[in-house]
């Protein structure tokens, strides 16, 4: 069967070790697999759901798309667009969001952490965010979107959205539901400074990630400066349910790897975390420089990501101008 990918990342700089292994490396391999049409987008119009500086975010889509292509999506192969320059996504966004319910968005966990204390202060972009989402997939009858796991109840939120339209102006299957493709394991990497909270772009402190664009000494630092525990490495699979850091690191080294958890804790049980530590350093080391000087060097190359995006923009709004046009014939436009 031919699978129709579409996935989104949003320019917001500080790309991650937790975007690699829970979006990006999947993008690849889905990139790589010639029966899949892949669409990958930029999705610039999620990024100003919180203030931006517009030259910041500028470069932020610029490298974006470096790190797509340093990561190794082949543009050739799959679209690669920023959203804003079709703008399809956002008058099928306004339409969507007649179609989802407030109920539904209030249960949104990622809305109720982002607005945090005070959701008074909140913008409503942030609010409706996940319709957009929808918009995003289902203008191009998007069959299966990788994401990492904290996406997961959008996509649920995407397929309702889906069908209650499609029941609605009684169209079967006009909107096509979507399967999410969420790795089994190490879909959520951890903070290497806490191991309960999230890797993510907005954390203060660039000692909880790992960023593809970290130089060596850089990435040696931090793993060496990575929360630990006190007790040495782990010897069965049990004791990490109370050792978040410890499972993170594992789960880190397991992905890289390509090694099962198990596999992992027996090459290391029992062995102290300075001994981990440095194999984990050596194996980030090979993996994270290599694309972090492809990125250095892309970013360089204005006109040839620019081109790319240019490029990929007309063939995604071609597609996306298409299905809208449908969408407004089923509302009596
Ligand atoms: P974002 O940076 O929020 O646009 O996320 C881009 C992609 O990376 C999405 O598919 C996220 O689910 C995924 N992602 C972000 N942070 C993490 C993390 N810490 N672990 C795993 N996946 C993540
Ligand atoms: N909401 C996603 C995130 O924050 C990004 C995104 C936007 C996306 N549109 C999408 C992901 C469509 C998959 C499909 O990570």
């Amino acid at each position: 069967m031919v699978k129709k990918i579409f996935s989104g990342v949003q320019p917001t700089g500080n790309l991650h070790l937790g975007n690699y292994l829970g979006a990006i490396k999947n993008f690849v391999d889905l990139n790589n697999d010639s029966q899949n049409h892949c669409i990958f987008c930029v999705v610039d119009l999620h990024a100003i759901t919180v203030s931006q500086d517009p030259k910041e975010l500028k470069k932020n889509i610029l490298e974006t798309v470096a790190t797509f292509i340093a990561c190794g999506i082949d543009p050739k192969k799959s679209i690669i667009f920023n959203q804003s320059q079709v703008s399809a996504h956002s008058e099928a966004a306004w339409i969507l969001s007649c179609v989802a319910r407030m109920g539904w968005l209030n249960r949104m966990t990622q809305f109720k952490e982002k607005a945090g204390k005070d959701k008074e202060k909140a913008s409503i972009g942030l609010y409706s965010y996940p319709i957009l989402m929808a918009a995003d997939i289902l203008l191009y009858d998007t069959t299966h979107v990788p994401v990492g796991d904290d996406q997961k109840q959008h996509l649920e939120l995407c397929r309702d959205i889906a069908q209650k339209f499609n029941n609605d102006f009684k169209v079967e299957n006009f909107l096509v539901a979507p399967e999410p493709l969420i790795q089994r394991e190490f879909s959520r990497i951890m903070s290497l400074k806490d191991g309960t909270k999230k890797m993510s772009k907005s954390e203060l402190s660039d000692l909880s990630r790992i960023n593809l664009t970290d130089e060596k000494e850089q990435i040696i630092n931090k793993i060496k400066k990575a929360k630990t525990d006190i007790m040495p490495m782990p010897s069965s699979i049990e004791e990490l349910s109370q050792r978040p850091e410890a499972k993170n690191l594992i789960g880190i080294y397991s992905s890289l790897c390509s090694l099962s958890v198990e596999k992992t804790i027996s090459q290391f049980s029992g062995k102290n975390f300075s001994e981990f530590k440095n194999d984990l350093s050596q194996i980030l080391v090979d993996k994270i420089i290599p694309i972090s000087n492809e990125i250095k060097k892309l970013i360089k190359e204005k006109h040839y990501l620019d081109d790319i995006l240019l490029k990929g923009s007309e063939k995604a709004d071609k597609m996306a101008s298409e299905k809208l046009k449908k969408i407004h014939k089923i509302m009596g436009f």
